[in-house]
Order: C-alpha cells, then sequence, then structure tokens
C-alpha cells in the first residue's frame, strides 16, 4: 500500500520544515518517499489585464508654450511697444525681431542699464526681464511690474520669437 504523502498542500513557510523532516526522517526507511506536492506557497501573483502603470505617478505641470495665448497676452505690453515689422518706436522700443537678437540693438533711447546688459534676448534672460524688469535689468526703465505666471510667459515668449 502506498503511503499517503505527509503533506499536500502548504500554506506557509512553516511547513517547509515539515516537509524537511519528513524527508530527512522518511530517507530512512527502505519505502521510496512519496512525491510531494506544494500547493499555494506563496500567495499567488495578482495579474491584471488592466494597461495602466501601477504607480500612479503625478503629471508634471509642463504644458508647451502656446503662441497664440502669447499673441493675446501681448495686449499687455502693447501699449509700450509695437511688434509689427515697420513699427515705430513708441514709449518702449518696438519688439519685432527682439527675441533671439542682441540685447538693446535697436535704435532706440535705451536706459544705461540696458546698454550695459550685455548677452542676447534668448529665452532665459526674456523670461527673467518679463518676469521682472526691475530684478533682471536694475536701473531699466520700463516700468511694468511683470508677469508672475511661468506659462505666461513662456506662451508669450513664443509669440516673440514668431515676431521676427
Ligand atoms: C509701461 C510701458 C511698458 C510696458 C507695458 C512694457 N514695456 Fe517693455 N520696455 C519698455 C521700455 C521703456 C523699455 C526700454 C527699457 C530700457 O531702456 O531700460 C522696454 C524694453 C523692453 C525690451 C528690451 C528691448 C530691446 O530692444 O532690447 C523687451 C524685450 C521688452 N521691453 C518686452 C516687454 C514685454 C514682453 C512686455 C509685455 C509683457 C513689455 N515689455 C511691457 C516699456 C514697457
Amino acid at each position: 500500500m502506498a503511503r499517503q504523502p505527509q503533506v499536500v498542500a502548504c500554506k506557509s513557510l512553516g511547513c517547509f520544515f515539515l516537509i524537511t523532516a519528513s524527508l530527512a526522517f522518511g530517507g530512512c526507511a527502505s519505502e521510496p518517499l512519496p512525491q510531494v506536492e506544494i500547493v499555494d506557497r506563496w500567495p499567488a501573483p495578482v495579474v491584471s489585464n488592466d494597461p495602466r502603470p501601477v504607480y500612479e505617478v503625478a503629471p508634471l505641470a509642463y504644458v508647451p508654450p502656446d503662441g497664440s495665448r502669447g499673441a493675446e497676452l501681448y495686449r499687455k505690453c502693447a501699449p509700450c511697444h509695437s511688434i509689427a515689422p515697420d513699427g515705430p518706436h513708441g514709449i518702449g522700443p518696438k519688439l519685432f525681431g527682439v527675441a533671439g537678437g542682441p540685447i538693446a540693438a535697436g535704435n532706440y533711447a535705451y536706459s544705461d542699464a540696458l546698454l550695459n546688459k550685455d548677452g542676447m534676448w534668448d529665452d532665459a534672460s526674456l523670461d527673467a526681464f518679463i518676469a521682472s524688469p526691475r530684478n533682471a535689468v536694475p536701473g531699466s526703465k520700463m516700468s511694468f511690474r511683470g508677469i508672475e505666471n511661468p506659462q505666461d510667459r513662456a506662451d508669450l515668449i513664443l509669440f516673440l520669437k514668431s515676431q521676427r
């Protein structure tokens, strides 16, 4: 008569020792040991067909700049700046072609502060200047408080870059 398997189902690590012990002692007997079937040793992994990632990561707040929104926002600048290719200087210099070009390069009566600022109007310098002209170029005569919202600035800068 075949011996009954001592362990047919196993739900915890504890039974590992049971199996080991039964193998050790059973090994002395003349009869071959019965096959021990280990069932359900660990909880089965949960398999899901849901394609969404398991870890929900908060999406980054990045929104690509929108030039047409920038054109709308330009209304804040228009009282002092024309933007047409052959537009006049107003209270401020005309801004056509300014983005991407050298700082204070027009035939406009710039402040010494802006004339003394080296470099180009790239995204970073425009962003800083539009955020706060006073902080970016102390002594500038652009009397404009600045635009706090970084998305607004990015949109405006994209619009400025389209006007060149
Ligand atoms: C109240 C008037 C006024 C408003 C509003 C204003 N600016 Fe100006 N802006 C000026 C003046 C004046 C200067 C010249 C600053 C200087 O010489 O120090 C200037 C200079 C600039 C320059 C440098 C141009 C160059 O030739 O190097 C940029 C760029 C500029 N403004 C962008 C803007 C943008 C973008 C806005 C709108 C968000 C804006 N400004 C709103 C008056 C204004």
